[in-house]
């Protein structure tokens, strides 16, 4: 029990930077494998009381909730959809049936939470700064940059543009 705080922590604080660094942005043109991350709920919608959390701590708020999801829509270039069953039309959100659990890639996702907090455990503490209350090193952006896939490699420069890379210095 003791672990899922610190996790619950860590998701909330990620949502929150990656929200903050994606809100001036449109949503990136150069991103074919997402699904457009615009058409989630409206911004002051709210789901009912969670019934089926496994990771999260099970007294997460419907408020909270959400932060933590609108976060995972923007760290993976996703919608809701995408880890939930949604009925006919996925921007109606009542017809949604968040609870259940068929859907492959939110039990991935259940996997990945986890993961990400062994990853923050595992941090070498001897490198960088902590991260302040609340934060941590690693989150879900820190991979996925607002992709399903994250990127292997920096991205070829576009014909024209400045080379990708700087060349290395000595
Ligand atoms: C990348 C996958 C992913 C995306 C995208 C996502 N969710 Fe979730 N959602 C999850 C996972 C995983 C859980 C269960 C967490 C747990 O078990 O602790 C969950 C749980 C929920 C629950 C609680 C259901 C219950 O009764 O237990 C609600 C409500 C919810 N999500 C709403 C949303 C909304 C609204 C969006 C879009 C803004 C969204 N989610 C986007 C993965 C996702
Ligand atoms: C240390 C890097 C890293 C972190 C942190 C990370 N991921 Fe991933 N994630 C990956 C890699 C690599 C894959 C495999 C990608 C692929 O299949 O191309 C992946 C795959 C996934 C998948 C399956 C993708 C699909 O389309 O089937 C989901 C869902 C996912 N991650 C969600 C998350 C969420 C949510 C978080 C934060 C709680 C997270 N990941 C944190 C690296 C990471």
């Amino acid at each position: 029990m003791r672990r899922l705080v610190p996790l619950a922590a860590f998701v909330l604080c990620g949502t929150v930077v990656m929200l903050a660094g994606q809100a001036p942005q449109a949503p990136a043109a150069a991103a074919p494998q997402a699904a457009a991350p615009a058409g989630g709920p409206p911004a002051d919608w709210l789901p009912p009381t969670p019934k089926n959390l496994k990771v999260l701590p099970k007294e997460t708020d419907p408020k909270q909730l959400m932060e933590i999801m609108r976060g995972y829509n923007a760290a993976m270039g996703v919608r809701c959809v995408y880890c939930h069953v949604a009925g006919p039309d996925p921007n109606d959100m009542s017809a949604y049936n968040f609870e259940s659990d068929r859907k492959e890639h939110k039990e991935a996702t259940r996997a990945m939470m986890k993961y990400t907090d062994a990853v923050n455990q595992a941090f070498p503490k001897e490198v960088g700064d902590p991260p302040k209350p609340g934060e941590s090193y690693v989150t879900c952006f820190t991979c996925h940059q607002g992709q399903r896939h994250p990127p292997l490699k920096p991205k070829a420069a576009a014909p024209g543009a400045p080379a990708a890379a700087a060349p290395p210095r000595p």
